[in-house]
């Protein structure tokens, strides 16, 4: 058990490294991590994207949105953190022809230059300090050609059912089983702290995460420390617009010509 390694320590948060996902949720990513949106996304990216495009995925993972993408017809390469989940990844058809560089996308370094990266599913938060943040900008921008761009996908923070920092919710129920989320919210550093409580016939399941917020516009900050400016933003892999009640955004920005 690999994991407990790093969860016996008491400052289990600073030891989640970019391989501490994999190794706890690699196993059923594909079963429990469905948010919906997967064919959207696909398509959007698509659309953002011309045909011809080097496409950049930050944390690719199993290859929920690659795969389609590469299956229609684009170019495209994957950075991981973690080799569970690429394994995954390379057990499905197509799955073993994707390049992917094994590393931390705050800072690993990656041959060739693309014309457009993205980077969903919240996986921004996965870097749990403002400055792993700050350098994933930083090291995607680099390997953006003059006017490509990068994408990303993040929850807009909302405290709904938080009581002294605090909340446990269901997050599903059967016969057989219920998965529980405990999480505490610290808004110094704007980190919330999961604990997933898998309880089922065979006994329990821990799965926890540490996800560090942002705000849209510190999100832009970011960005604009990078170089890149904001080009698109939506509520929606339909293009709806972002507005005060939208749960979610996603978020388009460019790397000026001529840089
Ligand atoms: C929520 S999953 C998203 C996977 C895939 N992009 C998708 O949409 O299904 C988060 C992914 O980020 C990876 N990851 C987390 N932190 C990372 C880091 N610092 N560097 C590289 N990959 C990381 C995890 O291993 C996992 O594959």
């Amino acid at each position: 058990m690999r994991f407990l390694q790093v969860f016996l320590k008491d400052n289990w948060m600073e030891n989640f490294g970019p391989d501490t996902f994999g190794l706890l949720n690699a196993e059923d990513y594909d079963d429990l991590h469905n948010p919906g949106t997967t064919q959207a996304t696909v398509d959007l990216i698509a659309q953002v994207a011309s045909p011809s495009s080097k496409l950049l995925e930050l944390a690719i993972g199993t290859g929920r949105i690659a795969l389609p993408l590469v299956h229609k017809g684009f170019d495209l390469t994957g950075i991981e953190g973690s080799m569970d989940m690429v394994a995954k990844l390379r057990a499905k058809p197509g799955g073993a022809d994707i390049p992917v560089v094994i590393g931390d996308i705050a800072d690993v370094d990656i041959e060739g230059t693309f014309d457009h990266a993205f980077l969903v599913f919240n996986t921004l938060f996965n870097l749990t300090s403002q400055e792993a943040q700050i350098r994933c900008f930083a090291n995607t921008a680099k390997r953006l050609k003059p006017g490509g761009t990068f994408l990303i996908e993040t929850f807009v923070p909302t405290f709904d059912g938080f009581t002294d920092h605090q909340r446990v919710s269901t997050k599903r129920l059967d016969m057989n089983s219920v998965w529980i989320e405990a999480a505490t919210h610290d808004p110094i550093e704007q980190l919330f702290a999961f604990q997933r409580i898998r309880i089922t016939q065979e006994g329990t399941k821990l799965v926890p995460l540490p996800m560090r917020y942002a705000y849209p516009p510190e999100i832009d900050l970011m960005a604009r420390l990078a170089g890149l400016r904001l080009r698109d933003r939506w509520g929606g892999w339909d293009k709806s617009a972002f507005t005060a009640d939208s749960k979610f955004h996603i978020s388009v920005y460019e790397k000026p010509l001529g840089e």
